[in-house]
């Protein structure tokens, strides 16, 4: 122990599938290619990537993508997400982004957000607090 603080850390198996998932971005018209992955309740990684669309609002967040993964492989619950992207400035998962990570995570749930280099972990409350949720649908209380 050198006594000195640590530096914050992607956990890196999520960093090196989101590396994978961000050089697999199709983002012709942003050039803003983006990897996520989220961890399921099995420990398992799904992984996706922001695939854009001639016709603009068609275009999907990597978020999206890597949610997706994780209910068409049986799961229902986030335990864990990162961002990455590249650029100067940590990308940060867009409004649409964090409702879609509600559903399937808690407030407390870690978003690991990471740019070149530089990693900060905020928890999904601090990104969308107040947050409308399934249970506010009668939906699972805990949600
Ligand atoms: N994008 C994502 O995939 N995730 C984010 O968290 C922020 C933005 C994508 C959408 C679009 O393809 C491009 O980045 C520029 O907005």
């Amino acid at each position: 122990m050198s006594g000195f603080p640590t530096v914050p850390e992607a956990p890196a198996d999520m960093l090196e599938l989101a590396r994978v998932m961000k050089a697999r971005a199709y983002a012709p018209y942003s050039r803003f290619a983006v990897g996520a992955v989220v961890r399921g309740e099995s420990g398992r990684l799904y992984g996706g990537c922001n695939v854009e669309n001639a016709a603009y609002p068609q275009s999907s967040c990597a978020e999206a993508a890597a949610i997706t993964a994780l209910v068409a492989g049986g799961e229902r619950r986030v335990t864990e997400a990162l961002v990455l992207a590249g650029g100067p400035d940590l990308v940060t998962p867009c409004g649409g982004c964090r409702q879609r990570l509600r559903e399937f995570a808690s407030d407390a749930t870690s978003i690991h957000l990471c740019g070149e280099g530089e990693v900060r972990t905020l928890t999904l409350g601090e990104l969308l607090p107040l947050s409308f949720g399934p249970r506010h649908l009668g939906q699972n209380p805990d949600q």
